[in-house]
């Protein structure tokens, strides 16, 4: 690094202040919105460079829409993450995700998604790592290290209680001050002090009343006086809805651009007395010192952006997956060894890659690697059966061909169309500029046309969804109309409608003119369109008793099952955790069929089993990045040990959960409010209170080996508590255990959880290998938040130190007793 007087940028030696003085009010203030959808506004009088910007968190996308573009590494998704308990491993995955921003030009990932599961049902649980704050907090802080260390930016995002998707931009969370501090606050808390954060990307929803982008309290004094925040507070895209009181609470980036809120309006701001020319000038110094900071100030290089589908990222991508794949049950079933027989490899998604979940967080992968490929990789295809049994879709599938797409500038598809291109499949999403720039962004229609040639005689199942109006006409009869009957629904970040489906009955072999009419329509949330169109055809039971047969036939049943991009989304909730389609009597029939059946399952969070007993083998193998099948074989056949643990707590039906409730308020919301009225019961908290046995607790997962926990030990002194212990591998593998240290209070003046996670270790030992671990707990750890008090505070009394394998299974316990202390906040 070169060395420079404090406060000094790189660009000619100036000051950040001396660069302020420089720069009029008028630029000052255009470097407080963004120019584009993933940018800055340069000051090119000065030579200051561009800032860019790029989703997050599993890979870094670029410019360009959620389908299609420059292709990229797909990483595990945040919950995958979450079950490695593996923050050194998260590092690692971020310092190959800042090359991955480097590859797109940018130099701000949008990530990491720190928000809590709370409800199990939120479409977005696969992004965020854990139910659990102090999980959640030091994943983040991994994350947020392997980027920074890089030069790129963190942007530790949803700040704060975006926990539901559902009306998500108008949504108040009514969250008491103890539950924020205790368990929604706490990753942004250590993201700021523990990983030194540059940026903190504010919520869409309200808190307690309040947009977060203009939430004085949040971001004034909690996120800036409390912590030392000294970095960039940016708005989620148009979540931002004033003037004065999103700047004047703190928010230093409007995005995206173009302003809509900031630029002249500001500047009237500033003409009237409303903002006044410090706070302007402290903004803009912030956006400087992040630009100085990311290496933006003085970045001249033309925009450019390229695939960069390195071996070393291929290789940390199927170890990552592998290491967060969580073994739920096995009766010895697991590993498998070299078969015999045939492997009969079943379900909805054995052929096809489920590596990540949708919204913004997808991008175009590189490559994807279904399970099927994997296994046949291992095994070479002629060693399995295959049969999907059924579908588990919650949009008719795509279909490609040669698919043209005419561009028109005006909403009638009048004239000539402006621009015409090829499309891979029956999906677009357009963001500015569309049509390379030929249509008006807010004005344009799009005539899609493609021949489809059906393979089967029968029904068939036509459906459309989008942002936009649509339709799909068949030999030019309107078969799905999401045009005369477009109502908003749950897709495209609540810009769409729900899938229109309409039925036509095909011939097997006769080809099919299919057309698809587009007209944009005014959005708020996109620029531009989208849609998703598909054909499927109904399965019936033939499906599942095809698959039985493949069952009886093989030496060993695998079954891929669980859910996709299409459910575990952003922009809308999950109705219930019940495995779409028919997959529970999939899993049953092959059961029964024969009983060396694997299952294996692939969600972004817990789902209902009914045939959990039947099942000799369980593992969850969540949406593990581009190399999904291959590090779901390697743990299959044992050359990974399965170390992954339940970040989430699977309950067995989703009554359970704490969001479940007769009163909407309390989810999914009603008069846009959602209150959460659990407080700090959140997750296995609340199980534990309620005396609910889940399915697989909090913390759980099985290794091929054995370990014993004990020796457990603490002394307690005058800045906290030393924890010592043992853990040894009494089995004859080599295998990983993750020890986890639960703190309780014996007799709390007020109610508390009976146990919290307050530290872990992950340990990857040989066979009889013992090791002693050592922790250290402050008293933090031990303390609860006293909200009149405005402190951290520790009763003095009885604290019991629990180390367990997971939180409902405890294999130690030590009391401790600690005198009274206090903390501000
Ligand atoms: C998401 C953010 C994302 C942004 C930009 C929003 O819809 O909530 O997480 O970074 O879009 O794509």
């Amino acid at each position: 690094m070169t060395a420079h007087k404090a406060n000094q940028t790189r660009l000619t030696g100036k000051t950040t202040d001396e660069l302020l003085d420089e720069l009029t009010l008028e630029e000052q203030v255009s470097i407080l919105a963004g120019d584009g959808l993933w940018s800055v506004n340069p000051i090119e009088r000065l030579g200051i460079g561009s800032l860019r910007v790029t989703d997050g968190p599993s890979g870094a996308r670029g410019s360009g829409g959620l389908v299609g573009g420059v292709t990229a590494a797909a990483f595990p998704v945040g919950i995958a993450i979450g079950a490695t308990w593996d923050p050194e491993l998260a590092m690692e995955i971020d310092a190959a995700i800042a090359a991955e921003v480097k590859s797109k030009g940018a130099h701000v990932s949008l990530a990491p998604t720190v928000n809590i599961h709370r409800s199990v049902t939120n479409g977005r649980n696969f992004e965020c790592y854990s139910e659990d704050p102090e999980l959640t907090a030091a994943l983040g802080v991994g994350y947020i290290k392997g980027l920074q260390d890089n030069g790129v930016s963190a942007t530790v995002k949803h700040f704060v209680g975006n926990e539901s998707e559902i009306e998500r931009t108008t949504i108040s969370s009514e969250i008491d001050e103890r539950s924020l501090r205790e368990v929604y606050l706490r990753p942004f808390e250590d993201a700021v002090k523990k990983a030194g954060a540059w940026a903190v990307m504010t919520s869409y929803n309200r808190l307690n009343g309040t947009y977060t982008s203009e939430h004085d309290w949040l971001l004034n004094d909690v996120l800036r006086g409390d912590w030392g925040f000294d970095g960039v507070v940016m708005s989620d895209w148009f979540g931002s809805h004033s003037t004065a009181p999103t700047i004047n609470a703190g928010l230093e980036l409007e995005m995206p651009g173009p302003t809509r809120d900031r630029g002249e309006k500001l500047l009237a701001a500033v003409e009237t007395g409303e903002v006044s020319r410090q706070t302007v000038r402290e903004r803009a110094a912030n956006v400087l010192k992040l630009m100085e900071r990311d290496g933006s100030l003085n970045d001249q290089r033309p925009f450019e952006e390229h695939a960069d589908d390195r071996p070393e990222h291929r290789a940390l991508i199927r170890k990552a997956g592998a290491a967060g794949c969580v073994l739920l049950k096995n009766d010895g079933l697991l590993p498998l060894s070299q078969p015999s027989g045939k492997i009969a490899v079943i379900g909805p998604n054995a052929k096809v890659a489920r590596i990540m979940g949708g919204g913004s967080a997808q991008i175009f992968p590189h490559y994807s690697i279904s399970p099927w490929d994997g296994l046949a990789a291992r095994l070479g295809e002629e060693a399995l059966l295959y049969a999907a049994g059924c579908t588990n879709h919650r949009w008719e599938p795509l279909f490609h061909g040669e698919i043209t797409a005419e561009f028109f500038d005006n909403k009638r598809f009048e004239g000539t169309p402006v621009h015409v291109k090829r499309m891979e499949a029956s999906e677009g999403f357009w963001v500015p500029p569309v049509a390379e720039g030929k249509v008006d962004q807010r004005r344009f229609s799009v005539l899609i046309r493609s021949d489809f040639v059906a393979e089967v005689d029968g029904i068939h199942r036509f459906g459309i969804h989008s942002a936009g109006f649509s339709k799909i006409l068949v030999d030019g009869e309107l078969v799905a109309d999401a045009h005369s009957a477009w109502t908003k629904g749950r897709t495209y970040f609540e810009e769409g409608c729900d899938e229109v489906v309409g039925e036509k009955v095909l011939e097997a072999g006769r080809s099919y003119e299919v057309v698809i009419e587009f007209v944009s329509k005014d959005m708020k949330l996109l620029y531009g369109g989208a849609f998703r169109a598909g054909i499927g055809v109904p399965m019936g039971d033939a499906g599942i008793a095809e698959a039985a047969r493949a069952a009886t036939e093989a030496e060993t049943a695998i079954v891929f099952i669980g859910r996709s991009e299409q459910w575990d989304t952003e922009g809308s909730d999950l109705q219930d955790i019940t495995l779409p389609g028919k997959q529970d009597e999939l899993v049953a029939a092959v059961l029964a069929a024969n009983p060396r059946t694997i299952v294996v399952l692939q969600t972004g969070g817990p789902v209902e089993m009914p045939w959990v007993d039947d099942a000799p083998a369980i593992l969850q193998a969540w949406y593990p990045g581009q190399e999904a099948g291959n590090a779901i074989a390697d743990v299959l056949f044992g050359d990974t040990d399965p170390s992954g643990r339940l970040p989430q707590t699977f309950s067995r039906r989703w009554q359970d959960n704490p969001t479940w409730s007769q009163d909407r308020e309390v989810y999914p919301g009603l008069d846009s409010k959602v209150r959460y009225q659990e407080g700090v019961f959140v997750g296995y908290r609340h199980y534990e209170a309620m005396g609910i046995a889940p399915l697989f607790p909090f913390g759980h997962g099985l290794s091929y080996t054995q370990f014993d926990m004990g020796g457990l030990e603490a002394s307690v002194d005058e800045t906290g508590v030393t924890v010592s212990f043992s853990l040894t591998n009494i089995g004859d593998r080599e295998g990983s255990a993750v020890a986890q240290l639960y703190v309780g209070q014996r007799q709390p003046r007020l109610r508390r959880p009976v146990r919290e996670l307050k530290g872990f270790a992950k340990l990857t030992l040989k066979p009889r290998e013992s090791r002693q671990v050592q922790k250290r707990l402050t008293h933090r750890d031990f303390a609860y938040f006293d909200v009149a008090k405005r402190s951290w505070v520790v009763d003095p009394g009885s604290y019991v130190l629990s180390l367990g394998s997971s939180a409902a299974s405890i294999s130690v316990e030590v009391e401790i007793n600690l005198m009274a202390y206090s903390e501000p906040a």
